[in-house]
């Protein structure tokens, strides 16, 4: 009894995990991420952020249940994890990779419905609930070929939601967006999270989103052997007031931060730096 009492809905808790994807070479530098550490519990929107390269979609694939983890432990509601699951679902960076071109907007959110035999009239209702939650309400009958890329992205994130997963792990989803279509998604996304309170791993490599969106966000250190170096606490309430003091201060330290993960050349910092980055 006082187990069952002791879960946490939606937790994950990841504990010295490792990966190589080439495991009969057993030197140190041959795990792209180790002894990683986190625990998350239900509910919450955390960031991972770091260095193009690190492992963030390897530790994401291994969470999702994609790929096998070399060592270390998993565990997903209190229990160990090493195949996809229905309480998880991912949303990739290039929705042309998830939608069925031959299959309207409507047929596409509504596919895993389908999958799981949900009857016809509650699947209209579902994907007309999550189609307007996008903001897509009037493109039901449009296919993939006749959307922008923020739309299709929507398509994609409207299908996952349909799915009612508890965990959404999104790999870099908005990198292939304009800065406009860019911000409109992460409002959207802050309004859905906060009305279905899902357990949210968002990567991104790009400070300002992870400032954006996250109420905690996890700093790797680039491969081989990353690790989650260093959480931050965001305390500001949302949406997120770009231009403020405390934003710009926390944009501060977590460049710093990352540069010391990346060792930046002076020639990248200064083009960063006086690129601005609001
Ligand atoms: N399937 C794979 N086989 C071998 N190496 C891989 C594979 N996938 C990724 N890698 C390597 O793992 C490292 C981390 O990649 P990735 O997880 O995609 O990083 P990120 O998402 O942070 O950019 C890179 O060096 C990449 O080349
Ligand atoms: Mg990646």
């Amino acid at each position: 009894m006082s187990k069952i009492s002791s879960i946490i809905p939606n937790s994950i808790i990841i504990e010295n995990l490792s990966k190589s994807y080439n495991q009969s070479i057993k030197s140190k530098s041959n795990y792209i991420i180790e002894n990683i550490n986190l625990n998350l519990k239900g509910g919450e929107f955390f960031i991972l952020l770091g260095p193009s390269g690190c492992g963030k979609s390897t530790l994401l694939n291994i969470i999702a249940g994609f790929i096998q983890k070399t060592s270390g432990k998993l565990l997903i509601n209190n229990k160990d994890v090493n195949k996809p699951g229905r309480e998880r679902a991912m949303v990739f960076q290039h929705p042309d990779d998830s939608l069925f071109p031959w299959l309207n907007v409507k047929e596409n959110v509504e596919f895993g419905l389908r999958m799981n035999k949900v009857n016809k009239e509650e699947r209209s209702a579902i994907s007309n609930k999550y189609i307007n939650l996008v903001g897509l309400a009037g493109h039901e009958k449009k296919f993939p070929y006749e959307l922008s890329g923020g739309m299709k992205q929507r398509v994609q994130l409207a299908r996952v939601l349909a799915n009612n997963p508890e965990i959404l792990l999104m790999d870099e989803p908005f990198g292939a967006l304009d800065a406009q279509t860019r911000r409109i998604m992460q409002r959207e996304l802050i309004r859905i999270w906060s009305e279905t309170k899902k357990n949210i791993i968002f990567v991104t490599h790009d400070i300002q989103e992870a400032l954006i969106l996250g109420q905690r966000i996890g700093i790797m250190s680039k491969s081989p052997s990353a690790s989650i170096e260093k959480i931050y606490n965001v305390n500001f309430p949302y949406p997120r007031n770009i231009t403020s003091s405390e934003f710009n201060e926390q944009y501060e330290n977590l460049l710093a931060d990352l540069e010391e993960e990346t060792h930046l050349g002076l020639k990248e910092k200064v083009i960063r730096i006086g690129g601005g980055h609001i």
